[in-house]
């Protein structure tokens, strides 16, 4: 359904709440001002409703979460049954059936569908834990320390997850107890391609360097010289980079990684907490590539609406972990929550449709279409596969417009769209909506913006 808000944004019940938070949750959470934010009453689809009754059209999945839409009635009934029966139980100790269901559901969707074998689990409650037990995980099973991740990248803050993390802005105030163990390389990200380029590959006038992927190679030459001095266990790295703004590197990326992981027997741990379960349009991002992690982070859309996370890799680098002797080296009080497991389960029956991947692929290629053809000077670069797009907005030098894609989001939040921005510039507008999205719906939302630049920025070109 298409929004209907009725002017002020944030309404005045929302205001009375903000004023109430400002009192009493750390000044650091969530952000407020005059026009931001609007507090959540009830969500359906693709549609949320605020405390003073407006309808929102949801253009972020609630950081993409929310894939199958607000209210999915099998999750909703998932959820239901679940909570008649059992609410929670002893995670590590005496855990309920919906864990070893979750379990091998995952198993089966990952490792068994790539015909590696059986895949086991370490069941979590967050993004981040999910990454630190891969971590853990890896130098349990060959004994080397290193972690070679890469610049932008996004893991959650935890402090696992933080040490491995490539945006400035979240380490910098914690960097004295950072640095121990991981390396950060350059991401390959062609639109601010971070590698030195020869001239003699760049065409005249042209963005983009003609490179033939001058960044891989290069890229390759870096990783052998840190695996050459450091004692590197793995490499850590999201297919598409989600906070880092959006940025999808060349086909071959994840194929090289693959390539030296395997000459050099050192694990390749793939981040799909954001791109996981069909948010780019495959079941799992590394299945563009044809590309086979030894593990998998996935959590977000897994249960769409649960905090529930999950480690999943290759039995035998799993069961590097010894047996449990009765206290689990890794495990956390709300570990295989039976109402987490069970949304979970509901979500993945959903997921391995392959209508819903379809849809997805769909939905994303008219969304990008209908960007692409809003072209305007402060438009960067419009990229992104799938339902997981984003606009990088410029100023006139070409540098990151961070206040334009901040006074946009706001505009569109007054037109009852609501955004998030990304890239560790923030000058990224992303999209990912729900996947149940409609074509009238994305044609509201690009006019918005549209109108937004048309008369606070300048005609379109
Ligand atoms: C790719 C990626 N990894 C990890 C995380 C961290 O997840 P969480 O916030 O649940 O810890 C996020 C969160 O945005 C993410 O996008």
């Amino acid at each position: 359904m298409l929004p209907q808000v009725t002017l002020p944004i944030p309404g005045q019940k929302s205001q009375a709440l903000a004023r109430r938070l400002h009192a009493v949750e750390s000044q650091n959470i969530t952000y407020l001002d005059a026009e931001f934010p609007i507090f959540w009453k009830r969500a359906g689809g693709v549609n949320v409703w605020d405390v003073d009754d407006n309808r929102f059209l949801d253009f972020t999945s609630a950081f993409g979460v929310m894939s199958l839409g607000h209210d999915s009635p099998p999750i909703r009934h998932a959820l239901e049954q679940q909570a008649s029966e059992l609410w929670h139980a002893m995670g590590d100790v005496h855990p309920s059936e919906r864990k070893v269901e979750l379990c091998e559901m995952l198993s089966k969707l990952t490792f068994e569908r790539w015909g590696l074998g059986r895949a086991k689990t370490i069941l979590c409650n967050s993004g981040s834990e999910s990454i630190e037990a891969a971590l853990k995980t890896a130098l349990l099973y060959n004994g080397k320390p290193g972690v070679l991740s890469f610049t932008g990248g996004y893991h959650g803050l935890g402090y696992g997850a933080l040490e491995i993390g490539g945006i400035p802005y979240f380490r910098k105030p914690f960097a004295r107890q950072l640095g121990r163990f991981s390396m950060q390389l350059p991401y390959p990200f062609c639109y601010r391609c971070p590698f030195e380029v020869p001239d003699t590959f760049r065409l005249e006038g042209e963005h983009f360097p003609n490179c033939s992927n001058f960044c891989l190679k290069n890229l390759e030459n870096q990783i052998e010289e840190a695996i050459a001095t450091r004692n590197i266990g793995c490499i850590l790295v999201e297919p598409i980079q989600a906070r880092g703004g959006e940025v999808a590197p060349p086909l071959d990326f994840l194929v090289l990684l693959r390539r030296i992981c395997n000459t050099h027997k050192i694990l390749l741990i793939l981040d799909e907490i954001y791109t996981g379960f069909n948010r780019t349009g495959r079941l799992f991002a590394c299945e563009h590539n044809k590309v086979v992690p030894d593990m998998i982070c996935l959590g977000k859309a897994l249960t769409n609406g649960f905090p529930l996370s999950v480690c999943v890799g290759r039995s035998d680098i799993m069961d590097a972990w010894p047996p449990s002797t009765g206290e689990a080296l890794h495990t956390s009080t709300f570990l295989g929550n039976p109402l987490g497991c069970a949304m979970a389960i509901a979500s993945l029956r959903q997921h391995s449709d392959p209508q819903t991947a379809a849809n997805v692929r769909k939905m994303g290629l008219l969304l990008r279409g209908a960007l692409k053809e809003s072209q305007h000077p402060a438009i960067g670069d419009v990229r992104g596969i799938g339902l997981m797009l984003g606009i990088e907005f410029i100023n006139a030098q070409k540098a990151p417009d961070a206040n334009l894609t901040n006074q946009l989001m706001k505009f569109a939040l007054r037109k009852g769209l609501i955004f998030l921005a990304g890239s560790p510039a923030g000058n990224v507008l992303s999209f990912a909506p729900p996947f149940e999205i409609s074509a009238k719906e994305i044609h509201f939302a690009v006019n918005c913006i549209q109108e937004y630049l048309i008369s606070f920025a300048g005609s379109l070109s």
